[in-house]
């Protein structure tokens, strides 16, 4: 993808420019980011999937005006029949993975890395629907996908922002509105984290928000040292030698904390396994259990339905990245991680962004032993399936 092509998604700025000025930065609102959009789906295809158990979603009805009440998915059908005319909202995370055309939607989006995307959630709302104003730790397009939503955006909040008491729900107790718009269908606003806002449906009305997702410090933190203790010794430990005579035996003094900084160090710089960590912590699945793949693959029999006009597709539940380390290639697959000789790169680049995979566009990386072992690999990993026709 070019980056300095004016995107119309983008309000006819250019995804360089939307970086450099406006992601994480500041609010923007695309009027027709995508010019007469139409939703793949209704209010009774979302609300058929928010009955499913993999599928998570959440209703939140107003009464009066608050306390705001949440209810978690799955839900039966007649309490959708129970509700009332006005004030509640029904929100389906995840979308992408049970919709393929809701999945198409983040190709929009291929200006930002692909791990760094964490799902389509797509809520309806009943006239006067709202989740009440709040705020997000991470960047999100809201794309109107039906009806017409009356947004308000405010101030920058933080965790010592003041918030209504509920169990459930993060409400914000103070919402200074600074902006106001109505969206209509194809009409997008983007947000940067801890911004706070509030969306009020003026009648039947469908938002995606297409959400993006950002580890903690504390996640990078706890994550990646239980990760790195995995290839310690017991042996491995904090050391003095050399130590200069105690001036007082009770006092700490800085140059212990000095060689514990070298500890830290040492192991904290490893770039290899920083990389490999991250690779597997960005493409750990969100629904594991959807990603699972035969016990067995025969590698004769898998050639064989290739070669008949078999179709290999990603499994929407499985996340694919990789890297470079030295010549070598790194792939992450749905929280596991392989090294793989350079000469795969085409492959692998193909395997991550590739509609479907079969003899055609495959052609030679199916006599080369290492792309068809990958290939197979993959298969019986999950993250691949074959289509069924
Ligand atoms: C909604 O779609 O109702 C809420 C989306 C959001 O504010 O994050
Ligand atoms: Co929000």
């Amino acid at each position: 993808m070019n980056p300095d092509i004016p995107l119309q998604l983008l309000g006819g700025i250019t995804a360089r420019e939307f970086l450099r000025d406006y992601w994480q930065k500041k609010p923007l609102l695309i009027r027709q980011a995508i010019p007469d959009f139409e939703s793949p789906i209704d209010a009774d295809e979302l609300a058929g999937l928010a009955l499913e158990e993999e599928v998570e979603s959440r209703l939140v009805i107003e009464h009066g005006e608050r306390p705001w009440e949440l209810r978690r998915g799955p839900f039966a059908e007649d309490e959708f029949s129970k509700l009332p005319e006005r004030e509640w909202t029904l929100l389906v995370q995840a979308v992408d993975q049970f919709v393929p055309e809701v999945a198409e939607l983040l190709e929009n989006f291929r200006f930002l890395p692909s791990w760094r995307v964490d799902d389509v959630m797509i809520s309806f709302a009943a006239p006067g629907g709202s989740v009440g104003p709040h705020f997000d730790n991470y960047d999100v397009f809201l794309l109107q996908g039906h009806g017409k939503r009356n947004w308000k955006i405010g101030q920058m909040c933080d965790s010592e922002s003041p918030l209504l008491q509920h169990a459930d729900l993060r409400i914000l107790a103070d919402f200074e509105a600074t902006d106001e718009w109505v969206l209509e269908p194809g009409d997008m606003l983007y947000l940067p984290p801890r911004l706070a806002h509030s969306g009020v449906a003026v009648d039947d009305c469908m938002t995606y928000s297409v959400g993006f997702r950002a580890p903690s410090a504390a996640e990078v933190l706890t994550h990646f040292t239980d990760f790195l203790s995995q290839f310690l010794t017991d042996e491995e430990r904090y050391t003095d030698a050399d130590a200069l005579p105690a001036v007082d035996p009770h006092q700490i003094q800085h140059d212990a904390l000095d060689r514990l900084k070298s500890l830290l160090a040492e192991h904290m710089s490893d770039e290899r396994l920083l990389l490999t960590w991250f690779g597997q912590f960005m493409t750990e699945p969100r629904y594991p259990e959807l990603v699972v793949g035969p016990e067995e693959v025969e590698e004769q029999d898998f050639l064989s339905a290739l070669e008949e006009g078999a179709v290999l597709i990603r499994n929407p539940s499985a996340r694919l990245a990789w890297s470079e380390v030295d010549d070598d290639l790194l792939l992450f697959a749905s929280g596991q991680s392989r090294y793989l000789p350079g000469k795969l790169r085409e492959l692998l680049k193909m395997i991550c962004a590739a509609d479907a995979l079969h003899v055609d566009n495959l052609g030679p990386w199916l006599s080369d032993e290492d792309g068809r072992g990958l290939l197979c690999e993959l298969v019986k990993q999950g993250s691949l399936g074959f289509a069924d026709e």
